[in-house]
């Protein structure tokens, strides 16, 4: 197994796999009921962006873990926005539903006025999920160092994540890789969440 270089070798089948392993692994956040054909196109959007990296380990012929990182949303959004008509189709379900729309509204702001982890970055990892079979071997672990080397390498000094509150894995996950929570926040009405930062170069 070997870790893919920076993307754009990837196709619509590798985005496809990374939203469907999204939406079975982090089920419980919001952008999962975006449905996949949404994920798909994000994921499309953050390999497609140079401010991310969206690393991804496959294991015969099948994606089994990825992580994805970048500097803000703003250029992501952008690329979105360049797909708007394939994008339009696949939210098109959740613009109908008043309280899918303003959960968006509320992720949109958000992106907007997050507070970057110092006055120089605001490099965040926005996922990380390894398939159920894959579990426990390190591999999580060998994703998420590699994420922190490409910061370190871009000359980021710490990365951030933001973490819901029922994602208690990941909460077990990011305390073993030695991630500070340091604030609390709330990215949707009534939804706490911990920011956590990590400091580069990981120990
Ligand atoms: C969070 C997540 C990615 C972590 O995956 P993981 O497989 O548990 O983590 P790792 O690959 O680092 O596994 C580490 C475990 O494997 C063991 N291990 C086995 N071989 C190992 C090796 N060669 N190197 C390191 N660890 C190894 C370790 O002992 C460790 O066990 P521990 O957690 O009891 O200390 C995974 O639980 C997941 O996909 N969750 C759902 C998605 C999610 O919530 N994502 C975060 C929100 S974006």
């Amino acid at each position: 197994m070997s870790l893919s270089e920076r993307g754009r070798v990837l196709d619509r089948s590798d985005y496809a796999e990374l939203a469907r392993i999204h939406s079975s692994c982090i089920d419980l956040g919001f952008l999962s009921s975006l449905g996949h054909g949404f994920l798909s196109l994000l994921y499309e959007a953050i390999d497609a962006d140079d401010n991310s990296h969206l690393i991804l380990e496959k294991k015969e012929g099948s994606v089994i873990g990825f992580v994805a990182g970048g500097r803000g949303m703003k250029s992501i959004y952008r690329k979105l926005l360049i797909r708007l008509p394939r994008l339009l189709i696949a939210l098109f379900p959740a613009l109908l539903n008043p309280r899918k729309l303003s959960k968006i509204i509320e992720l949109l702001c958000f992106a907007k006025k997050q507070k970057p982890v110092s006055s120089s970055s605001e490099a965040e990892l926005f996922s990380i999920a390894v398939i159920d079979s894959a579990r426990g071997s390190g591999l999580a672990q060998k994703l998420y160092n590699a994420l922190g080397e490409r910061f370190f390498r871009d000359g980021e000094s710490a990365f951030c994540m933001v973490v819901g509150e029922n994602l208690s894995q990941a909460h077990r996950f990011y305390n073993k890789m030695g991630a500070v929570p340091f604030a609390q926040v709330s990215v949707h009405k009534g939804q706490s969440s911990t920011l956590y930062r990590q400091d580069l170069p990981i120990a």
